[in-house]
């Protein structure tokens, strides 16, 4: 199991709003986009579930972007048909997909609508040889979760991609990449907004150990906070 990472000041930038963090995202993405496409040719990013990054992702819709070199991940996904609105997936579609000219091939999602151990065997087929990705993107939850990682779950170390059952956060079965998989990254991004993110903020800097602190980098990492979540800290 990844070690618990404390959070440094030097990974944080706080900006006034959540409009604020959703922008100096996508500048990010952007940015790290033409590096990777420009260095070997592709652009592969894992994508975050939950509503934290859906104002990112309809940025992103409105931008020029040289979609055939990327490729989609998700880090998570929740145990629903394959067009519940409550999908990860499928708000990836809504505000993202739908609106960009991007070839299906390029597009893996977790096939989280056949169950929990089938989608993560399934998925762990996906993404073997597929890391490190170039970016990975993660929101976290009130209790300090990322992904479907959450504290108190015990998970199979050998395992890329975990089935997730008894959620705290409905619903109950997901699937979720593990720690060590989200680590794989040559770039990491994580959002955090919203006064209700305060505490696990507090505890992550104070070294606590969240899911959220066991996620590491092999290149840079950056947490973008608004001033609601930060306060205090
Ligand atoms: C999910 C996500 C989850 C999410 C956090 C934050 O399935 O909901 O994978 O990890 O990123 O719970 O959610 P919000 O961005 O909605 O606060």
């Amino acid at each position: 199991m990844n070690e618990i990472t404390p959070l440094s000041n030097t990974d944080m930038l706080v900006l006034p709003t959540a409009d604020d963090i959703a922008e100096a995202a996508l500048k990010k993405i952007i940015e790290l986009s033409k590096k990777a496409i420009s260095d070997h040719g592709s652009f592969s990013i894992v994508l975050a579930g939950g509503t934290t990054p859906e104002k990112v992702y309809s940025l992103l819709a409105e931008e020029d972007c040289d979609w055939n070199n990327w490729q989609l991940y998700m880090g998570d996904e929740r145990c629903l048909t394959r067009d519940d609105p409550e999908r990860n997936s499928e708000s990836v579609r809504r505000n993202l997909i739908d609106k960009i000219n991007i070839p299906e091939s390029n597009i893996h999602f977790i096939p989280a609508e056949f169950g929990a151990e089938t989608a993560a065997k399934t998925y762990a087929k996906t993404i073997v040889n597929k890391q490190p990705f170039d970016l990975v993107m993660l929101g976290m939850g009130e209790d300090g979760h990322t992904a479907s990682l959450f504290p108190g779950h015990i998970h199979d170390k050998q395992e890329l991609v975990h089935p997730v059952h008894n959620s705290p956060k409905p619903p109950a079965d997901r699937v979720s990449m593990s720690a060590e998989v989200l680590s794989q990254n040559h770039n990491l991004i994580i959002l955090v907004t919203g006064e209700n993110k305060r505490l696990p903020m507090r505890q992550w800097q104070a070294g606590v150990e969240l899911p959220v602190a066991r996620i590491t980098t092999l290149g840079n990492k950056a947490v973008l906070l608004d001033n609601a979540a930060a306060a205090n800290i």
